[in-house]
């Protein structure tokens, strides 16, 4: 460990040295947890720009160089040489699985995929209509339920336990969400497939006819599992780990963090793109919608660009884009008009200078969308399957946040600019409009 190293800060007749703590790889972080207790003041960061929230072994982003690693491993190498649940050991363990472990792993998931029977009562609550993403707040926060016996998260066993029941049976309930939506009956988990082929088994397969997908379909799903699997501080992380921090049950903790990535900011982003290029319409409009996104007086984002991270090409769009052609190539789909608009908007936007100077790339739900459009599914169920992916990153952040001996409860201060003290005024003094 480097000598010990200090910030200090000047303020009025105040003169503080913070710690300076340095991480394997990135950017330093100046600790200001006694700051309020030496000083007064709090630190102001809206959105957490310039804030770390937490120390983390997991997963590291260099938005300058466009960088993602998985415990050290990069994001390309993984999606192109391993596989999700191997990927999925690795976010949990830290390390790669020998082939006994990774065995017993694949095992352990593929023997916890069901749900307990009596869930599916709680999907005819549900109207027809309702968006999958309501469905999975929903039902996910249930599990709690049903599974009473892993609720205890201070004991290292049954948050295994509840680890591996909610990366187990995301896919399950996404399925069930889906054939929800469509009317057609649930279909049962097979443990003689994989994880990405037994999820499209339950979402795509129905009892009239065999459903065997090909090889590339099945590894596109995987791969796109892998790519969204985890990705730092993002805010359904952030989420899940603020709820966890109150003590609360993990299947509560993993809906949370469900509602946050329903939004279009963020998870929500794929099903938003794909509802832009339908109102783009044709290579023609794009000139006027990059202006609308450029203009301030508008509220139009140009959905798929840009990130709070990423200031260069977000390195699992690249791999998304490959994989979005594999698949519309293996489905003979060789002229999606959509594809097409698409690459056009990117070519026009890369090439515009507001785009440019304000480093905005094309971010993972540029194409996720496209991909899965063709792969059968309906926009609604976009970020469905971004929610299945991100659950082992939710509960690998989930349990080094428990494991860690310096979180607490996560309870942010403000800056107060409201009323100061006044008198009540009865209502007999108020005026009368
Ligand atoms: C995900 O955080 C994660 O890691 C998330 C994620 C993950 O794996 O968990 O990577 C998944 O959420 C990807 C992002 C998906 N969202 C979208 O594609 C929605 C469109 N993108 C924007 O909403 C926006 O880029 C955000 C929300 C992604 C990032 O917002 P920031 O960091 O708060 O960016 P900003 O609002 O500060 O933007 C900086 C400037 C602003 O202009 P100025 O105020 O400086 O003049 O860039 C502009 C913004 O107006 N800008 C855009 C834009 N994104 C930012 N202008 C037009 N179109 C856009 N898409």
């Amino acid at each position: 460990m480097g000598e010990n190293k200090f910030a200090t800060l000047k303020f009025g007749d105040k003169e503080i040295d913070l710690p300076i703590l340095e991480g394997a790889v990135g950017p330093d972080v100046i600790d200001v947890s006694k700051l309020y207790a030496q000083s007064g003041v709090f630190t102001y960061d809206p959105g957490f720009t310039s804030t770390a929230s937490c120390e983390s072994k997991i997963t590291y982003i260099d938005g300058d160089e466009g960088i993602l690693m998985y415990r050290g491993y990069p994001i390309d190498q993984l999606a192109r040489e391993s596989d999700f649940l191997e990927v999925c050991y690795l976010l949990l363990y830290g390390e790669l699985p020998s082939k006994v472990e990774k065995d017993k792993f694949v095992k352990g998931i593929t023997y916890h995929t069901m749900v307990h029977d009596q869930m599916r009562g709680l999907f005819n609550g549900f109207r027809r209509d309702a968006h999958p993403m309501a469905i999975m707040v929903g039902v996910v926060g249930a599990l709690s339920a049903y599974y009473q016996d892993s609720l205890d998260i201070d004991d290292p066993h049954q948050r295994m336990v509840a680890s591996y029941r909610l990366i187990a049976k995301m896919p399950t309930i996404a399925a069930m969400a889906y054939k929800y939506s469509v009317g057609q009956p649930f279909a049962y988990p097979r443990n003689d497939l994989g994880y990405a082929e037994n999820f499209l088994h339950m979402a795509f397969s129905v009892p009239c006819e065999e459903y065997n997908p090909s090889p590339t379909i099945i590894r596109a799903m995987d791969r796109i599992f892998t790519l969204h699997a985890d990705h730092e501080q993002n805010a359904s992380t952030s989420t899940v780990r603020l709820a966890s921090s109150s003590g609360a049950n993990p299947f509560a903790c993993i809906a949370a963090g469900i509602a946050c990535l329903w939004g279009p900011a963020h998870g929500g982003a794929n099903e938003a793109v794909l509802n832009m290029l339908n109102e783009i319409g044709t290579k023609e409009n794009i000139p006027e919608y990059v202006a609308r996104a450029k203009d301030k007086n508008d509220p139009f984002r140009l959905m798929g660009f840009g990130h709070r991270v990423y200031k260069n090409y977000d390195p699992r769009a690249k791999v998304m884009q490959e994989t979005c052609h594999e698949v519309l190539a293996e489905l003979g789909i060789d002229d999606d008009p959509l594809l097409e608009l698409a690459i056009e908007l990117e070519r026009v936007a890369l090439e515009d200078e507001y785009f440019v100077e304000k480093k905005l790339y094309p971010n993972i739900d540029f194409y996720s969308g496209i991909t899965l459009r063709a792969m059968g599914f309906p926009e609604s169920m976009f970020t469905v399957l971004f929610a299945v992916a991100r659950t082992v990153g939710w509960v690998a952040q989930w349990n080094e946040m428990i494991e860690d001996p310096k979180q607490k409860i996560g309870r942010p201060r403000q800056l107060y600019t409201g009323a100061t003290e006044r008198t009540y005024t009865p209502m007999h003094k108020r005026a009368h409009d």
